[in-house]
C-alpha cells in the first residue's frame, strides 16, 4: 500500500468509509461555490472597474497525510469528527493579486457576501509572522446545499500578492528541506528578502497609482498625450 492510501485507510478505521467519503465531498463541494464566488467577483469588478483585483486563484483539498501530521501536532487523535472540527484548512483556496490594495478589496468583498460566514481572520501583513511570512488569512463557512439538508463547511482563503507568494513558496520548500531548522544564515537572508518583497510591493502600488493618476488626466484632457 501506498504511504497515502496508509493514512487513508487509518482514518477510515475510527469511522465507515462513507463518512470519510461524505466529508471529502463536502470540502470539494466548498471549494467549488468559493471558487466560483471569487470568479464572480473578479469578473465583475473587471465588467465595472476594468480592472481584475485577482490575479489567479489556486485551490487545494489537504492531502490525508497532512490532515493526519496536523492532527497529530495539535494532540488529537485521528478521527473524521476531530479533523472536521480542527482541522480549518482542509478546503484552501489561494488568491494572488498585483497589489496589496486589491488584496483588503477583495477581504471587504468576501466579508460582504451574506451567504459566507467570516470566522476568524489573521492579517499577516500588517502583523508579519517571525518568518517574515505576509499574508492576509480568512477563514469562512460556505452553506452547501443538499438534497435534504444543509452543510456549513469551511474554507481556508489566503489572498496575497505574487511578491509574498514568491517568497513564501520559496520558504515553504527550505522549510521542508530543513524540517524547520534552517541554518541561521538562511533564516536570516530569508527575513531579508521578506523586507525586500515588502519594499517592492510598496513601490509598485506608489508606481501604479501615479500611472493611475495620469491616465485620468489624459483621458480628461488636462494633459496632452504625448506628455502623459
Ligand atoms: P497551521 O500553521 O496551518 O497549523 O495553522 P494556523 O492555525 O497556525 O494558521 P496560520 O494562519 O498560522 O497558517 C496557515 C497556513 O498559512 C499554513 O498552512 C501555510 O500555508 C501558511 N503559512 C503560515 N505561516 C507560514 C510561513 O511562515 N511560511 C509559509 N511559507 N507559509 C506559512
Ligand atoms: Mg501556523
Amino acid at each position: 500500500m501506498r504511504e497515502e492510501q496508509q493514512v487513508e485507510a487509518a482514518l477510515k478505521s475510527y469511522e465507515d468509509v462513507d463518512s470519510w467519503k461524505t466529508v471529502i465531498f463536502l470540502y470539494n463541494a466548498a471549494l467549488k461555490e468559493v471558487g466560483t464566488k471569487l470568479e464572480i467577483l473578479n469578473d465583475e469588478f473587471q465588467h465595472v472597474h476594468k480592472y481584475n483585483p485577482i490575479e489567479h486563484i489556486k485551490t487545494r483539498i489537504k492531502t490525508p497525510e497532512s490532515i493526519v501530521k496536523k492532527l497529530k501536532r495539535y494532540g488529537y487523535e485521528t478521527s473524521i469528527e476531530n479533523m472536521v472540527r480542527y482541522v480549518n484548512d482542509i478546503a484552501g483556496v489561494r488568491l494572488i493579486c498585483s497589489f496589496t490594495s486589491d488584496i483588503y478589496r477583495l477581504a471587504e468583498m468576501i466579508g460582504n457576501q451574506s451567504d459566507l460566514k467570516v470566522l476568524s481572520i489573521k492579517d499577516y501583513i500588517k502583523n508579519p509572522k517571525e518568518s517574515g511570512y505576509k499574508s492576509y488569512h480568512m477563514l469562512v463557512s460556505v452553506p452547501i446545499f443538499l438534497s435534504d439538508s444543509v452543510v456549513d463547511t469551511k474554507v481556508e482563503i489566503q489572498i496575497r500578492t505574487i511578491a509574498m507568494d514568491f517568497w513564501a513558496s520559496l520558504e515553504h520548500k527550505i522549510y521542508y528541506k530543513f524540517e524547520g531548522n534552517a541554518p541561521e544564515y538562511i533564516s536570516r537572508d530569508l527575513r531579508e528578502c521578506a523586507k525586500m518583497v515588502s519594499e517592492l510591493d510598496e513601490k509598485m502600488l506608489t508606481l501604479n497609482e501615479a500611472i493611475q493618476e495620469c491616465i485620468m488626466q489624459q483621458e480628461s484632457g488636462m494633459i496632452p498625450a504625448e506628455h502623459a
